[in-house]
């Protein structure tokens, strides 16, 4: 079961580099759009884009990188397109994994995995199980995921596991359920493309992460975009709930500050 720090009953430990980063990858139609393409190439070049985010983080000690794929509200989009996304997601599976196994990466993928075909279904298994002893870099491609859908399906799991705690159910015992449970919670969101909403992506997850949000469209989002997400990463003051003072004598808040800090909120 995890244990990773919640970020609601303990003040995790920081450093300058965000551990988890999680990016909501938006605006590879509008990129097509503004080169007269159609939206797939948007989509081709999105990946091309996932390629350099993944050598980013690698580069730069980032631990977990989750990116948000295809959301549980996507399949509202044309047939074509939809049809033409899980295209691509197959072809990239096929032709990213021994790349990724020989680059220390391990691959997960969350979301409800159900909706997709029996061969896509077996490749994701497969990718994860190839992958499944490397540690440079969890990438987590969340597919068919949805906030909501993960709460839930969670707090399924835990009442059919652990139906003697009915009515005092707690954080701690629904959040190993959830899809994301191997990661700790995100310290850094990004979301490219201009829109500043969660478009319901990890919300339990996301109680005290930093928020970015840029104008870039995904595939334009190269190093050097990464690099102004990280360094305003590194100008907050994470302060989870306590105020200035305290967390200066304490010396651990500053995303930029690297110091551990014993403030258990259960202790
Ligand atoms: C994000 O880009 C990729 C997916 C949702 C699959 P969009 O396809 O949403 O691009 P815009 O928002 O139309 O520009
Ligand atoms: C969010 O992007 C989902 C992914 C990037 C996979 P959308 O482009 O689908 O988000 P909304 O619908 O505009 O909020
Ligand atoms: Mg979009």
């Amino acid at each position: 079961m995890a244990s990773f720090t919640s970020s609601t009953r303990t003040i995790p430990e920081l450093g300058r580099v965000p551990r988890h980063v999680a990016i909501i990858m938006d605006g590879n139609g509008r990129w097509a759009k503004k080169h007269f393409l159609p939206r797939f190439a948007g989509h081709r070049r999105g990946v091309e884009t996932v390629r350099g985010a993944v050598r980013y983080c690698l580069g730069h000690g980032i631990d977990y990188l989750t990116l948000f794929a295809f959301s549980s509200e996507n399949w509202r989009r044309p047939e074509e397109e939809v049809s033409l996304l899980m295209q691509l997601f197959s072809r990239a599976l096929m032709q990213e994994v021994s790349k990724l196994e020989s680059n220390g990466v391990r691959l997960k993928i969350a979301g409800d995995l159900s909706r997709f075909g029996a061969e896509l279904q077996a490749l994701i298994h497969a990718a994860e199980r190839k992958t499944a002893a490397n540690d440079q870099l969890t990438l987590t491609i969340a597919a068919n995921y949805g906030g909501r859908w993960d709460i839930v399906q969670a707090m399924n799991r835990m009442a059919v596991e652990r139906p003697e705690k009915q009515g005092q159910w707690t954080e701690d015992d629904l959040s190993p359920y959830l899809a994301m449970s191997y990661a700790p919670e995100p310290d850094l969101f990004i979301r490219t493309g201009g829109e500043e909403r969660v478009s319901n992506f990890m919300l339990w997850q996301l109680a005290y992460t930093e928020f970015y949000f840029t104008e870039t469209l995904w595939p334009e989002f190269d190093a050097a975009a990464f690099d102004e997400a990280i360094a305003s990463y590194q100008r907050r003051e994470r302060r989870f709930g306590r105020i200035s003072e305290q967390r200066v004598a304490d010396g651990n808040s500053a995303a930029g500050e690297n110091r551990p800090v014993d403030a258990r909120l259960d202790a």
